[in-house]
């Protein structure tokens, strides 16, 4: 099989003489990439501010800004004054610019017997258009919320699309999170308006969407759904609130005028885990924002007019919103949505996808690639990867070993590893390599993204030596697409970002180092977030949704690492009296979590306790129930009000510490 394989494309990079897995970038790619200079890094570090509106001419504004950044603790703003729309600047751009019959959308549905759709810059457009008009006729205005809950068809970009055109801001809920979770963030936004489907394929099932969509409306704002049509299947309908996708667009003009956005207007809210049990909702602003995220797709990715782009997230995380429909659009390519899961229906997916559309840029998550290494090498070595140009990384730290195999099995050593730090609330990538600059290190992210002050710092805000471990913070001028508050909480958006090292640094919650080249590596959360396959969880959260089980009394979760998820919750519980602890209450718990959360958040172990350690103050020390998973040395205990729970406990665990 001469042709398959991944070693005869172009060569992108070349080793280090010295250091073994360290690459470069190669002389074809140095030519091919945007930036090549790392002069371009000491040049934004002496002006970020003429940096970033160097970069934002690159956009298209209807009124240019009359000032760059406003520096107020708690409200900094970008673009001041400037007027500018993201659908606009995703669509119409290219369109007026006679690019409006290159491919803007490839969807891959999960069955293989389904053929795939591709979308022109054109027609997306014209989708788009008609979808806006229709959430007008629906009484949707400007700045009224509307929320999402899609399953990754391309109907799920177009409702992002269209919701930016009218300036109505979206909030985005992963369609497998629960009723319970959609109702939360529909409450929690005010949303009127609810986009959802009759249900997707997954794992060679069909998966009802529309009864948990129903099932969140009570207590919501929502006076309209709008069902896509995915699946054609029977579906719960209420005749004076539903409404289907294809019969309300049908008719409507394809033409509809871009709402004029402030720079600082909301773009969108989307929910994210914080350290306690109710998600934060992120606010994003519109200019800011799509300047970051047109900048990052093009620099990180080296995007030009002829890429396919494949971000394997949902559109449900940030990382689909700003790099699978946002980001890729504003630069004019190709952008790949897939239904599926990467195991249908078989492991070779992903890699099948990559050959038939001739994937050039593939990003992913740590936790898949390590699920393709379980495995087995033979799935990518059967397909031709060659088209492969730039392989990206996010969401949680990549270790070194799930790095090579990615660089080797899906690279064929030829293609840049850009590992991306970035975090919902950042909306768009900020510390990496650059394609053309590198390096491209095992572990390591890279630089911050020029024009973003990044920096590692000890507990009282000191910066701390090269090679030493510290707090990863951002110093102003803050990104531009940093999160401008969290929706109907400025106390909470004060206290949670700026509360550690005042008003003037953002707190990122990760620990990290820097070398001597200052190149930062991340090591992970130092809060109680965990990241589990990918997915951002609080402990507090799953605690939450255990402790409505009426068997609960206590319950405290604590994360343990995973060779495949990263990190996985596990659940100690303490039960009420007349409850007895078996398999099936286990299964009840795990069914809990799955209705209040989502099957992302169900723990991977459960242990019923008779009691947890406890300081004086009666708090739970999660510290030491860490300890206890993790086998690691349990420390100072003496200060605890029941030390002698510990010894139970570390039978309990089978602790070997
Ligand atoms: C972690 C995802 C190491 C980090 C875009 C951060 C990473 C959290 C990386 C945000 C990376 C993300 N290396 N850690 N390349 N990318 N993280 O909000 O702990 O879902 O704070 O955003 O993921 O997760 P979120």
């Amino acid at each position: 099989m001469a042709t398959k394989g991944n070693k005869d494309g172009v060569q992108w990079v070349v080793p280090d003489p010295k250091r073994e897995n360290w690459y470069w970038p190669s002389d074809a790619l140095r030519q091919h990439a945007w930036v090549s200079d790392p002069k371009i890094y000491d040049q934004a570090k002496a002006d970020p501010l003429a940096f970033w509106a160097k970069q934002a001419e690159g956009i298209t504004w209807f009124q240019k800004w009359s000032k760059v950044y406003e520096d107020e603790p708690f409200a900094y703003k970008w673009f001041v004054g400037g007027k500018l729309n993201l659908s606009y600047n995703s669509l119409d751009r290219h369109v007026e610019a006679g690019r409006g019959d290159r491919v803007a959308l490839i969807w891959e549905p999960e069955p293989l017997s389904e053929p795939h759709r591709t979308m022109t810059y054109k027609q997306l457009l014209e989708e788009v258009g008609r979808f806006a008009n229709a959430l007008k006729a629906l009484g949707v205005r400007k700045g009224d919320r509307v929320g999402i809950y899609l399953p990754m068809i391309p109907e799920a970009v177009v409702a992002m699309q269209a919701c930016a055109r009218i300036g109505a801001p979206h909030t985005v809920v992963f369609s497998a999170f629960s009723a319970e979770s959609l109702r939360d963030r529909l409450v929690d936004s005010g949303a009127k308006v609810l986009i959802t489907a009759d249900g997707y394929w997954r794992r060679g099932k069909a998966i009802d969407l529309k009864p948990q969509a129903d099932q969140a409306l009570p207590g919501t704002q929502v006076s309209k759904v709008v069902v896509v049509r995915r699946m054609g299947q029977e579906i719960p309908w209420d005749a004076q609130r539903d409404v289907w996708y294809h019969e309300i667009t049908k008719g409507q003009p394809t033409e509809c005028k871009p709402e004029p956005m402030d720079a600082e207007d909301l773009a969108f809210i989307l929910y994210t885990s914080g350290t306690t049990g109710k998600p934060k909702g992120v606010m994003h602003t519109t200019g800011g924002y799509a300047v970051q995220v047109y900048t990052t797709a093009k620099w990180d990715f080296n995007l030009h007019e002829d890429d396919v782009h494949f971000c394997t997230a949902d559109v449900g995380w940030i990382t689909g919103h700003s790099y699978v429909n946002y980001g890729p659009l504003m630069n004019g390519v190709a952008s790949l949505v897939y239904e599926g899961t990467p195991d249908f229906p078989d492991f070779g997916r992903m890699w099948q996808i990559v050959e038939k559309h001739k994937v050039t840029v593939y990003y992913t998550a740590p936790t898949a690639i390590r699920m393709h290494i379980k495995w087995g090498d033979e799935w990518p070595k059967k397909y031709n990867l060659n088209s492969l140009r730039v392989l990206g990384s996010v969401g949680e730290p990549i270790n070194e070993e799930a790095w090579l195999w990615y660089f080797h099995l899906v690279g064929g050593k030829r293609c840049p590893i850009i590992d991306t730090w970035w975090q919902t609330e950042t909306g768009a990538t900020c510390v990496q390599a650059l394609p053309g600059v590198g390096p491209f290190v095992p572990t390591v992210a890279g630089r911050p993204f020029p024009g973003i002050r990044a920096r590692i710092v000890d507990a009282s805000g000191q910066p701390v030596k090269a090679g030493e471990g510290g707090y990863l913070v951002l110093e102003p001028p803050f990104p531009p697409a940093l999160l401008r508050g969290l929706y109907g909480d400025p106390e909470k958006f004060r206290a949670t970002y700026f509360g550690e090292f005042g008003p003037k640094v953002y707190f990122t919650k990760d620990g990290s180092r820097m070398d001597e080249m200052g190149n930062i590596r991340v090591t992970g959360r130092v809060d109680d977030v965990m990241n589990v396959a990918g997915h951002r969880l609080a402990t507090a959260e799953v605690e939450d949704a255990l402790a409505q089980h009426p068997a609960v009394s206590e319950v405290a979760v604590v994360s343990k690492p995973d060779e495949i998820k990263g990190e996985v919750p596990v659940a100690f519980v303490l039960l009420k009296k007349g409850f007895q602890a078996s398999e099936d209450l286990k299964k009840d718990l795990i069914k809990t979590v799955d209705k209040i959360i989502g099957p992302t958040a169900r723990p991977s172990s459960i242990y019923f306790s008779e009691d947890v350690p406890k300081t004086r103050s009666g708090k739970i020390m999660r510290r030491v129930l860490k300890a206890l998973v993790r086998g690691e040395a349990v420390g100072d205990i003496t200060t605890l009000r029941n030390p002698e729970c510990v010894e139970d406990l570390k039978r309990l665990v089978g602790y070997k510490g």
